[in-house]
This record gives C-alpha cells, sequence and structure tokens, in this order.
C-alpha cells in the first residue's frame, strides 16, 4: 500500500551560496530518502525554502551593503540554483517572506496564544555600547554555564545542546566586534515550554528509534524546558499580530519560530500552486502519514523541541489542553533525521576560516552525482567527518569511475558489439541465477537500509551488487566466447540485467548518471526526474516574483524493483559514466579551493 511521506527539509539562511558542509547535512540526505521513497511507490512530498528573517541576514546585508530584502533576493536564488544543479527533488522550494508564510506563522501563534501557550515576560536584552543597537543572542558568544565550553553562543551551546541566555554566558562578548556587550530591560513573548512538560517529555520518551545523536540530545531537552523567547528586538521578520505589538516596528517574530512553521506554509503554499487548496492536509492532519525532518545537528533543538512545543500546542494537546487550532490536528514529526558536520581539516565548514567549498564551484568541475555519492557513502552521518580531496580522489575513481562506470560500460559495449542490442537469454547457468538473484535481493536489504535513512550502508550494499557483476564478467570472459554465442548471450543478458537493477538501486544516489544508464540500456523518456525553477508570483497579490524549486516526479518511470530488461532493445556504444579524476587534485585540490598547509 503506498504510504504518504513529508519529507520537510531544513531551511538554509538566505545569506550565502550554500557550501558542501551545508547540503551534506540536510540536502542530499533528505533527497536519497525522498528518491527512494517515491521510487518505492510512496507519495512523497518534500518541501522547504530559504530561511530569510533574523540576524543572520541583516548582519551579511550590512556586511554587503544591500538591504535585508536585497540580500535575501540575492540568495534566494543563488541557493535555489545550487540546490537544482544539485537535483534536490522539491515538490516546493520557497522562501520565508511570502505572504502566504506570514499569514500562516501569524496564525499558528494565534492559536497558541488563543491556548494559552504564550506568555509576555520582561527579560533583559543585550545592546552593543558602541552603537546603541540590539545585539542578537546568537551574537553573544562566551562560556557555556553548564559545561564549560568556551565557543557558546548567547541562544544555545553548540556543545550540550541547552538552551541559554546570553546573560548566563561567562565572559560574554559581541562576535561582531569583540566588545562586552550591555544589558536592559525589554518585553518580549515567550512560549510557555514548561507546560509542555508531561505533553512533550511523554512523547519524547516515546521516540526509541531516532538515531543516537539525537536520542542524546532530546534526553538533555526534556530536563531543561524553560520559556523561550519567540520575539526579537529587530526590524526584520514576521509582525506580531497582537494588539500593543503588531505597529512596533522593533518587534518581530524570532527567525526560528517563524522558520519551523516554514513547513507547514509551504505544504499549504504548493497545494495551491498546484490548484488543489487542501492537498497539504494528506500529510499533515492524515494520521497515517509519516513525517521525516533532516537536517545539520545544530537544528536539532528546534525540530525535536520546539517544533513538536508548537503544534501541540496549536493541537491543544500541551498540558493545558485546550482548542484544535484552524490547521486541524497537525502531525508530530516522526524521525528527526540528524546529520554531524562536514569538516575541513577538523575545522566546522566554514566561511569566515576560508576553508569554504562552494556546491556551486563543485558542480561545475564534478557534476552533481559525485558529490551526492561521496556525501551519501563518506559524508557525517553519525560522526563529524573531515572532508578530504583525496578521498573524493579515490571514492570517483575507484568506486564510480573504476566500479560502477566500468561495470556499464563493458556490459553495454559488448552487448552493442556482439549483438547490437539486449541479446536474449539462452540456458542459464547456475552462476547466472546466483548473480540475478543477489540483485533482486538487494532491493530488500537498500531499501530497509534507505527507509531507515542509513545512507552509508545502503550505498555500500548496492555497491555489493556492482563488485558482484564485475567479478561475474571477469570469471565468465565473454569476450572470449567467440566460439559460443549462445553462451555469451546468457552472460551479457544477465550482466545487462544485473546493470539495470544497479542502476536502480543507485538512483536515489545517482539520479542523473542513473537517467544515461537508462538510455544506455536502450530505455527512452524520464527514468529519474529533476527539480525545475519556476519564476512565481505571489499568491497574496502584492506582485513580488521569485524562483521556485518544483518538479514533475509523478512521471519518472523509476521503480524499487528489478525489472526485467527488454530483449530486442537497440544497443550502441557507450561513452564513458565517469571521468576519472586526476589523482594529483587529492594532493593540492582545485584551483579554486586550494589545499593549504
Ligand atoms: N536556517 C537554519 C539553519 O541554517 C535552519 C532552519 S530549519 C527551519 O541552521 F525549518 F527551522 F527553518
Ligand atoms: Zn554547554
Amino acid at each position: 500500500m503506498s504510504a504518504s511521506v513529508l519529507t520537510a527539509v531544513a531551511w538554509p539562511y538566505a545569506n550565502g551560496p550554500r557550501h558542501i558542509g551545508h547540503v551534506s547535512g540536510f540536502g542530499v540526505p533528505s533527497d536519497v530518502f525522498s528518491r527512494y521513497q517515491r521510487m518505492a511507490g510512496n507519495e512523497v512530498l518534500m518541501v522547504s525554502g530559504t530561511d530569510e528573517h533574523g540576524t543572520p541576514i541583516s548582519v551579511q546585508a550590512e556586511k554587503e551593503g544591500l538591504t535585508t530584502r536585497q540580500l535575501a533576493d540575492k540568495y534566494n536564488r543563488v541557493i535555489t540554483e545550487d540546490l537544482q544543479g544539485l537535483g534536490l527533488s522539491y515538490d516546493l522550494f520557497t522562501r520565508t517572506t511570502t505572504g502566504n508564510h506570514y499569514r500562516v506563522v501569524q496564525e499558528i501563534f494565534l492559536a497558541l496564544h488563543r491556548n494559552g501557550y504564550i506568555v509576555p515576560k520582561t527579560t533583559t536584552g543585550a545592546i552593543s555600547p558602541s552603537t546603541g543597537r540590539t545585539l542578537p543572542d546568537r551574537y553573544i558568544e562566551g562560556t557555556c554555564p553548564i559545561c564549560g565550553y568556551d565557543g557558546a553562543r548567547g541562544d544555545q551551546c553548540d556543545n550540550c545542546g541547552n538552551q541559554l541566555d546570553p546573560a548566563d554566558l561567562i565572559n560574554p562578548v559581541s562576535r561582531i566586534n569583540g566588545e562586552k556587550p550591555e544589558f536592559v530591560e525589554t518585553e518580549h513573548l515567550f512560549l510557555d515550554l514548561p507546560a509542555f512538560t508531561e505533553s512533550l517529555g511523554k512523547w519524547l520518551s516515546t521516540r526509541t528509534d531516532w538515531r543516537p545523536n539525537v536520542l542524546k540530545f532530546t534526553q538533555n531537552l526534556v530536563e531543561d524546558m524553560r520559556p523561550r523567547p519567540i520575539s526579537r528586538d529587530l526590524d526584520w521578520g514576521v509582525p506580531i499580530p497582537l494588539d500593543g505589538w503588531r505597529d512596533q516596528p522593533m518587534k518581530r517574530f524570532y527567525v526560528w519560530f517563524d522558520a519551523v512553521i516554514g513547513y507547514l506554509s509551504a505544504s499549504v503554499e504548493w497545494a495551491q500552486r498546484i490548484g488543489q487548496r487542501d492537498a497539504w492536509k494528506q500529510w499533515w492532519t492524515s494520521p497515517d502519514a509519516r513525517c521525516y525532518y533532516f537536517m545539520g545537528k545544530d537544528n536539532i533543538t528546534f525540530h525535536a523541541q520546539i517544533w513538536p512545543a508548537l503544534l501541540m500546542g496549536h493541537n491543544g494537546q500541551g498540558d493545558k489542553g485546550g482548542e484544535v487550532g484552524p490547521f486541524g490536528e497537525l502531525n508530530l514529526p516522526d524521525e528527526i533525521v540528524s546529520s554531524e558536520f562536514l569538516t575541513m581539516s577538523g575545522s566546522k565548514f566554514s566561511t569566515s576560516r576560508g576553508t569554504v567549498i562552494y556546491v556551486r564551484d563543485f558542480l561545475r568541475e564534478f557534476g552533481p552525482d559525485t558529490l551526492r555519492y561521496f556525501i551519501s557513502v563518506a559524508g557525517p552521518e553519525n560522526q563529524d567527518t573531515d572532508f578530504t580531496w583525496d578521498e573524493f580522489v579515490r571514492r570517483v575513481n575507484f568506486e564510480l569511475a573504476n566500479e560502477w562506470g566500468n561495470l556499464v560500460n563493458r556490459a553495454v559495449s559488448m552487448a552493442a558489439k556482439n549483438n547490437g542490442a539486449v541479446p536474449a537469454p539462452t540456458s542459464p547457468r547456475p552462476a547466472d541465477e546466483e548473480l540475478k538473484s543477489l540483485a533482486r535481493n538487494a532491493f530488500d536489504v537498500v531499501g530497509g537500509h534507505l527507509s531507515r535513512s542509513r545512507f552509508k550502508a545502503a550505498a555500500q550494499e548496492a555497491m555489493r551488487v556492482v563488485s558482484a557483476a564485475n567479478k561475474y564478467l571477469s570469471d565468465q570472459e565473454p569476450w572470449k566466447l567467440k566460439d559460443d554465442p549462445d553462451r555469451r548471450d546468457a552472460v551479457l543478458h544477465t550482466a545487462l540485467q544485473v546493470v539495470s537493477d544497479a542502476n536502480a538501486l543507485l538512483t536515489p544516489f545517482l539520479p542523473h548518471s542513473a537517467q544515461k544508464v537508462h538510455e544506455l540500456l536502450g530505455g527512452t523518456g524520464v527514468w529519474s526526474a529533476q527539480p525545475e525553477i519556476r519564476e512565481v508570483s505571489d499568491l497574496d497579490g502584492s506582485g513580488a516574483e521569485y524562483p521556485v524549486l518544483m518538479g514533475d516526479y509523478a512521471a519518472e518511470q523509476a521503480k524499487w524493483a528489478s525489472t526485467e530488461i527488454e530483449i530486442g532493445r537497440p544497443l550502441s556504444k557507450p561513452t564513458p559514466l565517469f571521468a576519472k579524476l586526476d589523482p594529483k587534485l587529492g594532493e593540492t585540490g582545485p584551483e579554486w579551493a586550494p589545499i593549504q598547509d
């Protein structure tokens, strides 16, 4: 039976082009997962967009001498192009500065407010003494009062995962100019997290199947349920729809509050864009839907604690009860799939340290599938992982070019030369049956891993089929079977069948080359669909235009099953699937990101 699968992908800040660290956290894993789910016959809704509010945007705008709006427009487009180039198959990749998003955020907030989960409080806020302006929490750095970690930020400690107040930090300093912040009183709205102690705690305690890194974090979270501010002293964000707040130019929702609601607003926008207003409900209010969230580990708190609390509050399911909000009873996350960090020479990928490899540059030189494969098989799935050009070269040359590319090339070119078409199988021998059943069985094994977001294991199992097929060809030596064309046909037929199966198994990882292999095997039409950039206008009628990613994924032929290859399909001499990289690249890096010692 087909299931409804929501793939909710973390929203990248529109404050710069994406680097490979970003897309290893949220991008590639969510797409591999979604492509697998579609191939398996499930109905996937994959949504996200650029995260365009808050201080990350205003700080960068100032640096570039642009308004926040101009900066958001600029990087919304750049990021949309980066993700399209990688082949990330979003049903909708939108942005948070749309009229629809503002409306959905405000409605969710009002539901929470009505149900009593929002409390105003006077707090101390930080001010930069030299400029007199508000200093956002995350731009204050100091020592974590809980674990002693030195690089804790004013909003959160990335080491122990606890939420912090800037005033709690030991020796707080501004990350912008190093000065010591001054603290003043200011009024803010808080999400009453303590009013979810029981409901959220109970729900979290049943989430035993999450990845260990996520579980560890969430256990800490339940113990630290303090009210959490959801407004900021900032002029850039979603306005707060309450009397006394609405018209204050310096009060806006906190960027994380509006961003997580983006999953819902993007789904609502998608439904409108396909002309079926209520279509989003299949993933949000149907109890059978499965909801998966993909992100880097610094996002766990917001997805495992804050977002579920917002959903519960809207649904009237917190400890204070309440009424179901305007969107109906919304589904809570089923899985939080969080990646660790991709580092380069030990340090977290960062623009400031200069160790940055942009997706755009990478795609221009190496194409999308090599990066997708590398991230899947060698990415930071369970631990921080160092990216090295050396390993990249090795993976591409030995696994993609020598193993997979070579298998495709040998099987197709021999059959093209000898038969000019897919040969008919003649009486099979045990070795043929053995290889074919290995490939057939791999669908369950690899699919089992993919459905649990175990991408490394999945890619390795798929590659085992490729290795087995290479070994089979070496053992059977069809090139020596000139005098036994029947046997040669049987071997080539088997090899082509297994190439076809392996291609299906590798499609979630390598959708672009999978299309090519489909065509090399004589197939026509779309095997694996790709996202398109469409220029749309805002649904609120404001006339604003922006690019979105959407795609016609239902039209693709890719299936998660062994499909019998069609005998007699014409074959021609293949061109290589993957170019081998110069091993020197492993020592020097490319010109645009040279290895520094
Ligand atoms: N913009 C955030 C980041 O890059 C992620 C936001 S995910 C969201 O860390 F869903 F909350 F938007
Ligand atoms: Zn800490």
